[in-house]
């Protein structure tokens, strides 16, 4: 199996070096991949979310055999998240999987800055309208939607890496 992605931000190329380094697999940059990688061979694709999208899932299964696919996304990881992105991602024959990336406004543009502020604009209000009644989880929370930040742990990892050896 080869690990292919798309990266924006650096929080999945950071997993998909990790598992590939764990798991001894070849990792490569879907943008480099046509080539390198050969049609018969299976791919594990990683990308970042984007509206509820994997960004580069459709290049990827168009071009390669996708075995199994992962968003990565700034939200934590739940079941409504996992079950929202299968309805929204459907790959045939390929499990989907999801791990907390981060966010990182400054290097994005401006309009997608705004369009995920827009998107959490309720959550950063409800968490501001607290002001002195917030907990520390929430203090923590409001600043990574404010500033950015990062989830990424190599813990995370452990159900994909799971699935993978139990495809070998
Ligand atoms: C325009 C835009 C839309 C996004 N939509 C989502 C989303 O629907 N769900 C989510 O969890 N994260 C969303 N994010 C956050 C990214 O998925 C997150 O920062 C991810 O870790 C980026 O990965 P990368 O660094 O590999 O590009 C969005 C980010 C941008 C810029």
């Amino acid at each position: 199996m080869v690990i292919v992605y798309r990266s924006n931000t650096g929080f999945t190329r950071e997993y998909a070096e990790m598992l590939g380094k764990a798991e001894k697999l070849k990792v490569c940059p879907l943008a480099e991949a046509q080539g390198k990688v050969g049609p018969g061979e299976s791919v594990f694709f990683m990308g970042p979310l984007m509206a509820g999208h994997i960004s580069g899932v459709d290049q990827a299964v168009k071009q390669f055999a996708v075995k199994g696919v992962c968003g990565v996304g700034m939200s934590p990881a739940s079941q409504q998240v996992l079950d929202t992105l299968a309805k929204a991602n459907y790959v045939p024959d390929a499990p989907i999987f999801y791990l907390q990336g981060g966010w990182a406004p400054k290097k994005v543009g401006w309009l997608k800055r705004r369009m995920v502020g827009m998107a959490t604009k309720s959550m950063r209000e409800a968490l501001r309208d607290k002001g002195g009644r917030r907990t520390p989880e929430e203090d923590k929370q409001l600043d990574f939607l404010l500033h950015g930040g990062s989830f990424v742990a190599f813990e995370n990892l452990e159900t994909i890496r799971t699935w993978m050896r139990e495809q070998q």
